[in-house]
C-alpha cells in the first residue's frame, strides 16, 4: 500500500558510448563553468554542450535553483539536471542534502523515475562517506509523497524508482557503499515515520499502531515487542493514561519496542514517543481550525518506534527501546474533565485543568513506567505543546532536559542530520507554575512559558535517570514543505535518534 523507496546504487562513473540514464543529475557551485567537467561521465562532445550552458550563464549554480537540459546527443536523450549548490564558502551537508532533493525533484517533474547523480567528493570538498550518505538521504527524502489513499491522477505522483550514486574512479567506493546502505535504511525508517504520522485517525487507531509495531518487530533478529491493554495498564496504575484515553472507544495500547543489540548485558537507551492518534482536545475541545492535524499527534511515537528499528537494521551494538502510550483525546460521555484528579503510576497525583494538555500525562506515566529498565537514558520526542512553536518557529525542535551531557549529545547528533534543536531553560522558577492547590501538581499553567512547563510537568515524573525531553510540535508538521522535508509530516528525530545511538556506538 506505502510506497516503495528507490533502489540505490553506488558505482564508479564511466564515459559510456551508449548512455542511458533516466536524468543525470551534476552539482554546480555559483560562479563555476564546469570544473572538474573532465571527470563527469559524459564524452567530450557532451561536456562542451554543459559547459557552453554553464559559459553563458550564472544561475545554473545558484542555491535552491535545478535546471534541467535535454541532452540529445547519442542513441537515446536523456535528462541533465545541473543541481546548484550556491556558494562554495556557505556549502555543508545540509546544503548537500537539499541539492540531491531537488534533483530528485525534478527527475520526477518530468515524468522521469530513474535518476543518476554524479558526486565528487574532492569537488564538493567532503569526505566520500559523508558526501554519499547526505546525496543518499536528500534524494530518497526529497522526492517522498504520501499517497497511499489517492485512486486517482496516479500519474502525477511518479515515484523515484532508482537512484545511482556515480563517483570517480578513484573514489573509496566501499566506504560510500557502507554509508549510503545505512543512509537507505535510515531513511526507510524516516519514510515509514512519515507514513504513519499520515495515516488518518480512523485508519491509525492505537491498536493498528499496535499492530504494526508487532509486524515490524516480528522480521527482525533480537526484536520484541511487548503491548499492554488497558487492563494491564488498570493493574500497573497508569491512570493518567486511562484518564486521556477515558473519552475514546478507542481501546489505548502501551507498545514496548525493543532491540536488544550489545554485546553483553547493558544499561539501554530508552526513548519515551506521544502518540496521540488523535487529539481533538477532549472536553476542552480545541477550534476546528487544523484540527485535522491533531492526527499528527502521535509523531513522537512513530519517531522513536521508527528509529528502533533503524537501529536492529543497522544492526547497531546497542540495547534500546521504546515506549509508546498510545491513546486517542475525545470528548464523550466517559470522557476525563476539567476539575478531575487524576492519581498517575508514580502515586502522585494531578489535576487536570484542561483535558487538551494530555500529551503530558501520557508521558508522566510512560517516563515512570520507564524506570523499570534502569536505563543508561532516557529521551522522549513529542508533538507537547503549541507554545513551543510560537517560541521557536515551525522548523525548530525545543530541547529540555535534566541532563547536560545527554542535552549536549542530542545537540551534537542534531547538528550532524541538520535537524535543528534548540534548547529552552528548565529553572526552577517554572516549577512553581505547575503546582495544584488541591493535588500534587496541575496539568497546565496557562500560556505563558507553555513549552517549558509542560517539560516542567514530565520532569516530576522522571526516574533517576539522565533525561532529555524533545518538544516537535513544529517540526513534525510543516504548512510548507523545506528543502528535502515535505509539507506535512517530515518524520522529525528519526534521523537524530539513530545518529545518537550510531554515536554512541562509534558507527
Ligand atoms: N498536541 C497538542 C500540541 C500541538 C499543537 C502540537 C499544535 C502540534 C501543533 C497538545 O496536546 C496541546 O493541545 N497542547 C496545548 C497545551 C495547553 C492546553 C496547556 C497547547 O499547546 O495549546
Ligand atoms: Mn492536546
Ligand atoms: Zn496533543
Amino acid at each position: 500500500m506505502m510506497k516503495a523507496d528507490p533502489q540505490v546504487t553506488v558505482r564508479k562513473a564511466r564515459v559510456d558510448a551508449t548512455p542511458d540514464w533516466g536524468c543525470l543529475g551534476i552539482f554546480v557551485f555559483a560562479g563555476e563553468r564546469g570544473e572538474g567537467a573532465e571527470n563527469w561521465p559524459l564524452g567530450e562532445e557532451s561536456r562542451v554542450s554543459i559547459r557552453r550552458i554553464l559559459d553563458r550563464n550564472d544561475w545554473a549554480g545558484k542555491a535552491k535553483r535545478t535546471t534541467v537540459v535535454l541532452h540529445d546527443r547519442g542513441p537515446s536523450p536523456f535528462l541533465i539536471a545541473l543541481i546548484g549548490l550556491g556558494k562554495r564558502e556557505e556549502f555543508n551537508l545540509e546544503r548537500l542534502r537539499d541539492a540531491a532533493a531537488r534533483a530528485g525533484k525534478a527527475s520526477l517533474a518530468h515524468g522521469e523515475g530513474r535518476l543518476a547523480i554524479f558526486m565528487d567528493p574532492s569537488h564538493l570538498g567532503l569526505p566520500g562517506r559523508e558526501a554519499g550518505g547526505a546525496v543518499a538521504e536528500g534524494a530518497i527524502l526529497g522526492p517522498y509523497s504520501f499517497s497511499a489513499y489517492k485512486t486517482l491522477d496516479r500519474e502525477e505522483e511518479e515515484e523515484l524508482q532508482a537512484l545511482t550514486i556515480l563517483v570517480p574512479k578513484w573514489a573509496k567506493l566501499r566506504a560510500i557503499r557502507t554509508e549510503v546502505a545505512a543512509a537507505e535504511t535510515i531513511c526507510r525508517a524516516v519514510n515509514l515515520a512519515r507514513d504513519l504520522t499520515s495515516m488518518p485517525a480512523n485508519e491509525l487507531t492505537p491498536s493498528v499502531l499496535a499492530e504494526k509495531a508487532q509486524a515490524l518487530a516480528a522480521g527482525r533478529a533480537r526484536m520484541k515487542t511487548t503491548i499492554l491493554s488497558a487492563p494491564e495498564m488498570k493493574r500497573l496504575g497508569m491512570n493518567a493514561l486511562l484518564g486521556v484515553a477515558s473519552g475514546s472507544d478507542q481501546e489505548p495500547k502501551f507498545i514496548v519496542l525493543s532491540y536488544s543489540g550489545a554485546e553483553a548485558e547493558t544499561a539501554p537507551i530508552v526513548f519515551v514517543g506521544k502518540a496521540l492518534t488523535f487529539d481533538s482536545g477532549g472536553i476542552s475541545l480545541k477550534p476546528a481550525e487544523k484540527m485535522d492535524e491533531m492526527k499528527s499527534d502521535m509523531a513522537g511515537g512513530a519517531a522513536v518506534l521508527a528509529a528502533v528499528l533503524a537501529a536492529a537494521d543497522l544492526g547497531l551494538p546497542v540495547d534500546v527501546l521504546a515506549l509508546v502510550p498510545a491513546t486517542e483525546n475525545m470528548p464523550g460521555g466517559k470522557a476525563y474533565r476539567p476539575g478531575d484528579i487524576l492519581r498517575s503510576m508514580s502515586g502522585k497525583t494531578i489535576e487536570v485543568v484542561n483535558t487538551d494538555a494530555e500529551g503530558r500525562l501520557i508521558l508522566a506515566d510512560a517516563l515512570h513506567y520507564a524506570s523499570r529498565f534502569e536505563p543508561a537514558a532516557v529521551i522522549d520526542v513529542a508533538t507537547l505543546t503549541g507554545a513551543c512553536v510560537v517560541a521557536l518557529g515551525e522548523r525548530v525542535a525545543g530541547l529540555m532536559g535534566t541532563d547536560g551531557p545527554l542535552k549536549e549529545e542530542i545537540k551534537h547528533a542534531a547538528e550532524q542530520t541538520g535537524e535543528m534543536v534548540w534548547e529552552l531553560p528548565l529553572w526552577e522558577n517554572y516549577q512553581e507554575q505547575i503546582k495544584s492547590e488541591v493535588a500534587d501538581f496541575k496539568n497546565s499553567a496557562g500560556r505563558m512559558g507553555g513549552a517549558i512547563t509542560a517539560a516542567a510537568f514530565l520532569s516530576k515524573f522522571v526516574g533517576p535517570y539522565p533525561w532529555a525531553h524533545l518538544d516537535i510540535a513544529g517540526p513534525a508538521w510543516l504548512s510548507k514543505e523545506a528543502a528535502y522535508r515535505p509539507k506535512g509530516a517530515t518524520g522529525v528525530g528519526v534521523r537524530l535518534l539513530v545518529r545518537l545511538l550510531r554515536n554512541r556506538s562509534g558507527r
